[in-house]
C-alpha cells in the first residue's frame, strides 16, 4: 500500500496548494512515542503478574497529517537490563513479529512469570504500511514486592519525627529502592531531602481490605557510611475527620511502614526497615486534619531531623504496632501532587488587621505563606470559596470543616510555611495576626490533584462557555483527589458514587483517567454490600447503599473506562460485581419495578435521592430506580457480550427487554406522556432507550414543550443533567439543546458563570442576586455534577466521538449550532490527538479534522449536498484517504483513514 502525505496549513491558500501533493506517493518517517506499561510511564512497583504495554505511532513532526498511517505488525522486546536492550535481545519477552496495527492493551507474554523486583526494560519495533518501519526509545517498568513474604518492615509509630540511621558499606550502591507506605499519610526524607513528590501516600482504600505502598528509586539519596531515613506521619482518611461526621474511621493513630532495600554493585545488599530501633520526637506539627487544617509552631523544629549527625540522645524509641495482614497492593495510579501555584490577585484588609487575599480561581490545595516576623507571633490562615457582603470569608458552607492552618513564627527572618497532611477547597485565604502590611508575595496557592495527564482542550466563540469549560476542568482537578469525590472544601469529601458516574464520561475527555479509575473501581468492588449491593460513597463510610443511579456507577464506570480505553481487563475484572448487583435489583424490584418497599416492608431502594437537587420538577423515584435498572442491565449484556459470554449477553439481553416492557407499562401513557412529566424521564427514557420508535419522537417533543414553556430552562438535577443536551442533539433537536445550554439566566449552566463562578457549583442556585447564599447546610461552589454537560460538548459540539470500545474506530460529527460560530477541540486519546475544529462563515462550514495513525474515521459534514463538499479544497472524490458514504440527515458522511483533511460545505 502507498502512502501519501498531506500537509493541512490553516490559510485556505496553503491548503489548496498542498491538495496537488495529496496524490504523490511519499514513504512517511513517523515515530512510535508515550510507551507506557499499565497506562504509567516507566512506572515502579507494578504488581500486575502480566502488565499491558502501550505506544503511539506519531508523524515524525509529532503532527498526525500522514494518510493512511498504520502500524502493519509490531515486535516488543523486553529484556531484564539496559545492555540486553540495546543489543535488541528480549531476555525476558520477545513477542516476534506480530501482524496487529493494535497498538494499547498489550499484554506481557514473557515465559517466566516476572519476579519481585523485576527490571524490565522495553522497546518495539512497527512495521508501517508503505514499507516503513519505525522502532521506539527504550522504556522501563519495574515489578514491586509482590510476596506477603517480601516485606520485612513493622508498623511504627511515634510522637512526631521518626528517624533511623543506618550505615553503608563504603563501596558503590548500584540500586536503592525504598518501598513505603501507612496507615494514615506518609512524607519520607533520606539525608535532608524529601524522598519523591508525592502528597498523600498511600493514597485513600478501606484500609481494612487492602494497602497501596509506593516505590521509589531513592540511589541517588544515599552515600557511604552513616545515612538517615527519616519520616512524618498523619491522620489523613485512615485516623482523621473524613466525610459526614466520620473520625478516627479505620484507627486512632496513623503508623510507617518502610523498607529500604540497597543492592551494592558487588552483587550484596541491605535491607533497613521500620522496627523497634528506629526514633521518635516530637516535631512541630502539632495537629494535622484534613478537615481541621494544621496547627505548626516553627520554634519547636529540629534542624537535622532527618540528616546524619544529629544528638539522639533525647529521642525515645517508636512504638511497634501488631497489625493485622492486609494486601499491600502497588500504587496503580498517578499520584496526588503539587499540579501549579497561583498568584494573589488581590488583597483587602475588610477589617482592622484581618487581610483578605484573593487568588482569583477556586482551587484546591494549600496556601504558602511568605513571613518575616518575631518568634512566637501567631498567624491564623482561613479558607473559603466566598466572601461574604462585609468582604470577609464566607465559610458557613464548609460546616465542620473550619480550614484553619496556623503558623508559630520562629522569628529567624523570612519563614516559609505550607502544611504537610491537609488540603482546603479555597478561593479566599484570610490571614490574621500579620505584624507587617502583607504583600502579594505573602501567600501563594499551591493546587494540588491527583495527577492525571489533561487530554481535552475546547474552545469556542462564546467566552461564557469557555469559562463553563474551565470551570468543568477546575471541578475535576479539586475532586479527582485519590478517588473522586463529590466536594473539596465542607465536611464531605467523599467518594459519591452518583457524582462518579454522572460525571465519569466528561472526566474520559478532560483527561486520561485510565489508571484513576483503575484503581477506585477496585475500591467500588471492596465497598460492595456481600449481598451485592453498591454502596452510595466508595470506599465505603457509612451512607446507603443499593440507592438508584448512584450504585449504578459500579456497572457504568467499568463499562465507560472499556468504552474509552479498551480496557478489556478491567472489564472482565469487574464483570463478576456488576453483575451481582443487577441481580441485587432484580430481587429489590416487584415485577421488575424498582418499588420502595415489599409487601413484607423490606426497604428496597436504598436511600433514594432521586434526581438530586431538581429544581420544582419531582420525578418518581421508582421509575428512577426502574429506569437505571434497565440501563445497567443493558450495559451488563453488552459488557457480556464483549467478553464472549454469550449465554449471560442473551440472558441479560432478554432481562433488558423485559424491564423495558415493565417500565413502558407502568409509567408510559398511550400518549406517550411518561409519569412524572419532567425533563428528567423523558431524558432517562431516551438515552437508556427504552422507548419504542413512536414514542421516543413523542418523548423528544415533550421534553422540547417542557423546555420551551420554561423559556429555554431546564428543571434536571445530577441524574437528568448529563442526558438533557445528548438527547435533544440525537433527536435531532439541536435548536433547543442550543438555546438551553446559552441559557445564562436562572436555572441555567451560564448562570454561576455570569456570577464569577471559576468552578461548577454544587446547586443551579448556589448564590443568586435576590437571595444571596443558599442554605449553608448544603452549598458547595466546587462540585462537578453539574458541569457533566462537557460530555456533550466535546462528542456533539466538536463531535469527538468514540465508535465501539477504545477509539479505534472514530466518529467526528460536529453541530454547528445556532450562536457558535466557532470550535476548536482535540482530544488525546490512547491512540493519538484527534482533532475536531469547525468554523461558519455565512452559510459556508470548514472543518479541520485529524484522524490519528491506526484508526479510522466516520467524518459527517453538515452539508445541503454532497455536491458541495470539498476536501483540501477538491472535490471529495479526488483527494486520498476519504470515501463519501452516503448523505444522511443533512450530512455528507465520509469513511475516512488517518491523517489530517480540511473539509469545506455549503450549509
Ligand atoms: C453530596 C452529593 C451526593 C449526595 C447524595 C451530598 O451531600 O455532596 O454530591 O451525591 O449527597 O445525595
Amino acid at each position: 500500500m502507498k502512502i501519501y502525505i498531506m500537509k493541512i496549513k490553516i490559510a485556505h491558500l496553503a491548503a489548496l496548494l498542498l491538495a496537488s501533493l495529496a496524490t504523490l506517493p511519499v514513504a512517511h518517517a513517523a515515530e512510535v512515542t508515550h510507551l507506557r506499561c499499565e497506562y504509567l510511564t516507566n512506572p515502579l512497583g507494578i504488581d500486575a503478574p502480566q502488565p499491558r504495554l502501550s505506544w503511539q505511532i506519531e508523524d515524525n513532526d509529532h503532527k498526525p497529517t500522514t494518510r493512511g498511517l498504520q502500524q502493519t505488525a509490531y515486535q516488543v522486546l523486553v529484556a531484564s537490563s539496559q545492555e540486553l536492550l540495546q543489543n535488541n535481545k528480549g531476555d525476558l519477552w520477545d513477542s516476534g513479529r506480530v501482524e496487529s496495527n493494535n497498538t494499547s492493551q498489550i499484554e506481557y507474554k514473557g515465559a517466566q512469570p516476572l519476579k519481585s523486583r523485576q527490571q524490565c526494560f522495553w522497546k518495539v519495533k512497527t512495521w508501517l504500511t508503505g514499507g516503513a518501519s519505525a522502532a521506539s526509545q527504550p522504556a522501563s517498568w519495574e515489578m514491586g514486592l509482590l510476596q506477603p513474604a517480601d516485606w520485612k518492615a513493622k508498623w511504627v509509630e511515634g510522637a512526631g519525627y521518626l528517624r533511623k540511621t543506618l550505615k553503608l558499606a563504603a563501596k558503590p550502591v548500584a540500586r536503592a529502592r525504598l518501598y513505603v507506605t501507612a496507615l494514615g499519610l506518609y512524607q519520607m526524607n533520606i539525608n535532608g531531602q524529601r524522598v519523591g513528590d508525592v502528597l498523600f501516600g498511600p493514597e485513600w482504600t478501606d484500609y481494612n481490605k487492602r494497602i497501596r505502598y509506593q516505590e521509589y528509586d531513592v540511589t541517588a539519596m544515599l552515600r557511604k557510611g552513616d545515612n538517615v531515613m527519616a519520616g512524618l506521619v498523619g491522620h489523613g482518611w485512615y485516623s482523621g475527620t473524613i466525610g459526614n461526621g466520620h473520625n478516627r474511621f479505620w484507627g486512632k493513630v496513623p503508623a510507617l511502614f518502610a523498607q529500604l532495600e540497597v543492592t551494592y554493585a558487588d552483587g550484596t545488599g541491605e535491607c533497613v526497615v521500620t522496627d523497634a530501633s528506629w526514633k521518635t520526637a516530637a516535631s512541630p506539627i502539632l495537629a494535622s486534619d484534613f478537615m481541621l487544617g494544621e496547627n505548626y509552631d516553627a520554634r519547636l523544629e529540629v534542624k537535622g531531623w532527618d540528616a546524619p549527625g544529629l544528638d539522639e540522645s533525647a529521642w525515645t524509641p517508636v512504638n511497634v504496632r501488631e497489625e493485622k495482614p492486609r494486601p499491600l497492593e502497588s500504587q496503580v495510579t498517578e499520584p496526588v501532587r503539587k499540579i501549579s501555584e497561583i498568584k494573589v490577585v488581590a488583597i483587602k484588609e475588610p477589617k482592622p488587621g484581618c487581610w483578605t487575599f484573593d487568588l482569583g480561581q477556586n482551587m484546591v490545595g494549600y496556601v504558602r505563606l511568605k513571613v518575616a516576623a518575631p518568634a512566637g507571633t501567631k498567624l491564623t490562615i482561613r479558607h473559603a470559596e466566598m466572601l461574604d457582603p462585609e468582604g470577609t470569608v464566607y465559610t458557613q458552607n464548609l460546616r465542620q470543616a473550619p480550614s484553619v492552618d496556623t503558623y508559630i513564627c520562629k522569628g529567624t527572618g523570612v519563614e516559609i510555611f505550607q502544611p504537610h497532611f491537609t488540603f482546603h477547597g479555597f478561593r479566599y485565604v484570610e490571614v490574621t495576626g500579620l505584624t507587617e502590611k502583607p504583600t502579594p508575595d505573602t501567600i501563594t496557592g499551591i493546587v494540588i490533584a491527583s495527577a492525571i495527564t489533561p487530554a481535552g482542550e475546547f474552545s469556542c466563540s462564546d467566552a461564557r462557555i469557555n469559562q463553563l469549560y474551565s470551570n468543568i476542568v477546575w471541578g475535576q482537578r479539586g475532586n479527582y483527589l485519590s478517588v473522586p469525590t463529590d466536594c473539596p472544601q465542607r465536611d464531605e469529601r467523599l467518594g459519591w458514587m452518583g457524582d462518579a458516574q454522572v460525571f465519569v464520561r466528561t472526566a474520559t475527555y478532560n483527561a486520561d483517567v485510565a489508571a484513576f479509575f483503575t484503581k477506585w473501581l477496585v475500591d467500588v468492588d471492596d465497598a460492595q454490600m456481600a449481598d451485592g449491593a453498591f454502596t452510595d460513597v466508595c470506599p465505603r463510610v457509612g451512607a446507603g447503599a443499593g440507592t438508584p443511579a448512584w450504585a449504578d456507577a459500579g456497572v457504568i464506570c467499568p463499562w465507560t473506562i472499556y468504552q474509552v480505553y479498551g480496557d478489556m481487563r478491567l472489564l472482565a475484572q469487574h464483570y463478576p460485581a456488576m453483575v451481582r448487583w443487577i441481580e441485587w435489583c432484580r430481587g429489590h424490584s416487584i415485577n421488575l419495578i424498582r418499588v420502595d418497599m415489599s409487601e413484607t416492608g423490606k426497604k428496597l431502594r436504598g436511600r433514594d435521592y432521586g434526581d438530586w437537587l431538581s429544581i420544582g420538577a419531582d420525578t418518581p423515584k421508582d421509575l428512577i430506580g426502574t429506569a437505571y435498572f434497565a440501563y445497567s442491565t443493558k450495559l451488563v449484556a453488552q459488557a457480556a457480550a464483549a467478553l464472549g459470554k454469550t449465554d449471560d449477553a442473551a440472558k441479560y439481553q432478554q432481562l433488558f427487554q423485559d424491564i423495558k416492557a415493565a417500565f413502558n407499562q407502568k409509567y408510559v401513557a398511550a400518549d406517550g406522556r411518561i409519569q412524572g412529566n419532567t425533563q428528567c424521564c423523558y431524558a432517562m427514557a431516551l438515552k437508556f432507550g427504552l422507548l419504542s420508535d413512536e414514542m421516543r419522537d413523542k418523548a423528544a417533543q415533550y421534553l422540547v414543550e417542557d423546555i420551551t414553556a420554561k423559556n429555554d430552562h431546564l428543571s434536571t438535577g445530577f441524574v437528568g443533567v448529563s442526558y438533557l443536551l445528548p438527547v435533544l442533539t440525537q433527536a435531532g433537536r439541536t435548536e433547543t439543546a442550543f438555546k438551553l445550554f446559552l441559557q445564562d439566566s436562572f436555572p441555567s449552566w451560564l448562570f454561576s458563570v455570569k456570577h464569577g463562578a471559576t468552578t461548577i457549583w454544587e446547586r443551579w442556585d448556589g448564590w443568586t442576586p435576590d437571595k444571596g447564599f443558599q442554605n449553608p447546610g448544603m452549598n458547595s461552589f466546587n462540585h462537578y455534577s453539574l458541569g457533566s454537560c462537557g460530555e456533550w460538548m466535546f462528542s456533539s459540539m466538536a463531535g469527538i466521538d468514540t465508535d465501539g470500545p477504545g477509539f479505534k474506530k472514530l466518529i467526528i460529527r460536529p453541530t454547528p449550532g445556532e450562536g457558535i460560530t466557532w470550535v476548536k477541540c482535540s482530544y488525546d486519546s490512547i491512540n493519538g490527538r484527534i482533532v475536531s475544529n469547525w468554523q461558519r462563515d455565512g452559510g459556508k462550514l470548514t472543518m479541520d479534522v485529524t484522524v490519528p495513525a491506526n484508526t479510522t474515521a466516520t467524518v459527517y459534514v453538515p452539508a445541503k449536498d454532497a455536491n458541495g463538499v470539498t476536501e483540501s479544497g477538491q472535490p471529495t472524490g479526488k483527494t486520498v484517504g476519504v470515501k463519501f458514504l452516503c448523505m444522511e440527515n443533512h450530512h455528507a458522511v465520509y469513511a475516512v483513514d488517518s491523517g489530517s483533511y480540511r473539509f469545506q460545505s455549503a450549509l
